[in-house]
């Protein structure tokens, strides 16, 4: 059994297929699904899918969209926290490669939902993209760090090395089947594999089998076959440890 970590299958490339999609990942031995939501005009959609079986959520608001953070929002938030599919706050944190918004203000929004997530009890999804430094340096000043997962690590691995010692774990993706990720690829074997988790990032980051087209949950079996090989444990192995790491970081009652 496999679990997609992390995908965004409200995605509006979904809305033609998404049971068939669902289907897919459970008949590839996908079977369960944490879907995020981190777009506050995405969070009823998602509300809506989490209410399959097989599927979990998250909330949060994206770096991209953190100027949507207001009273508002974050009362919403707070409520769509508490739902009882929803395992965690995120995807949360800084993205500087196409800074969409404020700095400034990435960085504030991003240590508010760290303080829901802390006062909830919940682990957090976090996202970072050209910002490590500054991930690095706000998590390392707060007082009370929750649990968590850096979702599509991209990082080298001193900065791996950092956030594992903060008690994170790395979420792979579909960049470390890609022929010119030495420095993923580097982090992966040198990474126990119980800190590990694996995720599509779908409809996004295909599969370099699938290169080019839409990704989607039943992928992931190909990042699990790629973790198999950069660290020559048995595939059944990689399966089950992952599995077992998600679902005790996020605490899901399967
Ligand atoms: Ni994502």
């Amino acid at each position: 059994m496999l679990i997609d970590s992390h995908a965004h299958i409200s995605d509006e490339k979904f809305d033609s297929d998404r049971q068939d999609v669902i289907a897919r990942a459970y008949d590839n031995d996908v079977k369960y699904i944490i879907e995020v939501g981190c777009d506050p005009n995405e969070w009823d959609k998602v509300l809506e899918i989490s209410k399959n079986q097989n599927i979990f959520s998250m909330f949060g608001i994206h770096p991209h969209d953190a100027i949507k953070f207001n009273i508002e929002t974050k009362t919403k938030l707070e409520i769509l926290l508490q739902d009882k599919k929803c395992v965690a706050v995120g995807e949360i944190g800084l993205d500087y490669h196409y800074d969409l918004s404020p700095r400034d203000v990435q960085k504030n929004v991003f240590i508010e939902h760290i303080k829901l997530a802390t006062k909830l009890n919940k682990p957090v999804c976090i996202h970072c993209r050209s910002a490590y430094s500054d991930m690095l340096k706000i998590l390392k000043e707060l007082k009370e760090l929750p649990k968590g997962v850096i979702h599509c690590f991209s990082g080298n691995l001193d900065e791996a090395k950092q956030v594992l010692d903060m008690g994170f774990l790395l979420g792979i993706d579909g960049p470390c089947t890609y022929p010119k990720s030495d420095k993923l690829k580097e982090v992966v074997a040198k990474t126990d594999i119980d800190k590990l988790l694996i995720e599509t990032d779908c409809p996004y980051l295909a599969p370099q089998a699938y290169r080019g087209q839409r990704n989607e949950p039943s992928y992931v079996v190909e990042i699990a076959k790629k973790i198999s090989e950069i660290k020559n444990v048995p595939f059944e192995e990689v399966c089950k440890i992952t599995t077992d790491n998600t679902i005790k970081l996020f605490k899901l009652g399967i």
